[in-house]
């Protein structure tokens, strides 16, 4: 079976590209990955995309790419749909036109964050933020093309080869010894390698349609912040504030926790409790 990873130097697909080969089984004894960053293939750009996967021949397509930075897409609306959305309809085109399978990563942004439990599959999407706009853009143009598709609503991500919320905390405790983070936006802190094998488990198990795939548990970023410094035994002070005290760019939603119990029945496997994902990320730090 051969893999394409698209946006293979992003902090999910390197993750990815270097998981996939160790997920190997009896069922699938062998699989090619190919991993192609942004400057082998422009996805805003159809025909460039269309000539790659048309030339490599992948039976799966991961699309790990995105515009991934939440306020900067306030500002870059265009380019935020570019990448987004419209990039990802050239990947399903392409996709349909090749005979291969999209395996679309999205978002827990697409909710608007007013529910007061963690998010279904089939809950409304009402995106309020561009980001959040664009990427349900990019869903709702995979779904449109009629491509065999699986779509993966993440949250939270963090994990090696890029800087995030948790790189983030620790930098910052350790220059002032003290972080101020907020207590009311709620969500499900994701390492990306646990969703690397929960991205093979919907390609080997030929799962379609969408599904909601986070590490189990909901918390506030305060409390994951809290977390970071317990199990790191770092003596930070961690300041409670709300959003409404931080002028920030985009709105993001209050509660984007994401119930994944579809993607648990249907794959038979349970993503662990965040707390244990953290704690194997931060080991690996050391
Ligand atoms: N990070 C999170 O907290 C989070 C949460 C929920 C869902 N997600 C979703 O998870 C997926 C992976 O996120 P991530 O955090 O790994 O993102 P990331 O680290 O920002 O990686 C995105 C990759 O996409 C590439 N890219 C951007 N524009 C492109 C284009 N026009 N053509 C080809 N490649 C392009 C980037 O390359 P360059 O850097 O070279 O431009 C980058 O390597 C995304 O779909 C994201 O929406 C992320």
């Amino acid at each position: 079976m051969k893999i394409l990873v698209l946006g293979s130097q992003g902090m999910l697909g390197r993750s990815l590209v270097s998981k996939l080969p160790g997920f190997v089984n009896a069922s699938f004894p062998a699989i090619e990955v190919i991993a192609a960053n942004h400057a082998q293939v422009d996805i805003t750009q159809g025909s460039d995309t269309s000539r790659f996967i048309d030339q490599t021949k992948p039976d799966i397509i991961v699309n790990c790419t995105a515009f991934t930075n939440v306020d900067a897409c306030e500002t870059h609306i265009s380019e935020a749909f570019a990448v987004n959305a419209t990039g990802a309809k050239h990947i399903a085109l392409a996709g349909k036109e090749a005979g291969a399978k999209v395996i679309h990563i999205s978002t827990d942004y697409v909710f608007d964050g007013t529910k007061n439990h963690s998010y279904v599959e089939t809950d409304s999407p009402n995106p309020i933020s561009i980001y959040g706009k664009s990427k349900y853009n990019g869903e709702l143009a995979i779904q449109e093309t009629q491509a065999e598709y699986a779509i993966i609503r993440t949250a939270w991500l963090y994990g090696q080869y890029k800087k995030n919320f948790v790189t983030t905390m620790l930098d910052m405790g350790k220059k002032s010894g003290a972080v101020s983070v907020v207590t009311d936006q709620f969500g499900s802190p994701t390492y990306t390698a646990d969703l690397s094998y929960a991205i093979w488990n919907v390609i080997s198990k030929d799962l379609q349609g969408i599904y909601h795939v986070a590490n189990t548990g909901t918390c506030s970023r305060y409390e994951w912040a809290r977390k970071i410094f317990e199990l790191t035994g770092n003596k930070v002070s961690v300041h409670p504030v709300k959003t409404s005290d931080y002028k920030r760019a985009a709105t993001v939603p209050q509660n984007s926790s994401l119930n994944c119990v579809k993607y648990t029945t249907a794959s038979g496997h349970t993503m662990r409790p965040w707390q244990e994902a953290l704690e194997e990320y931060l080991g690996t730090m050391l």
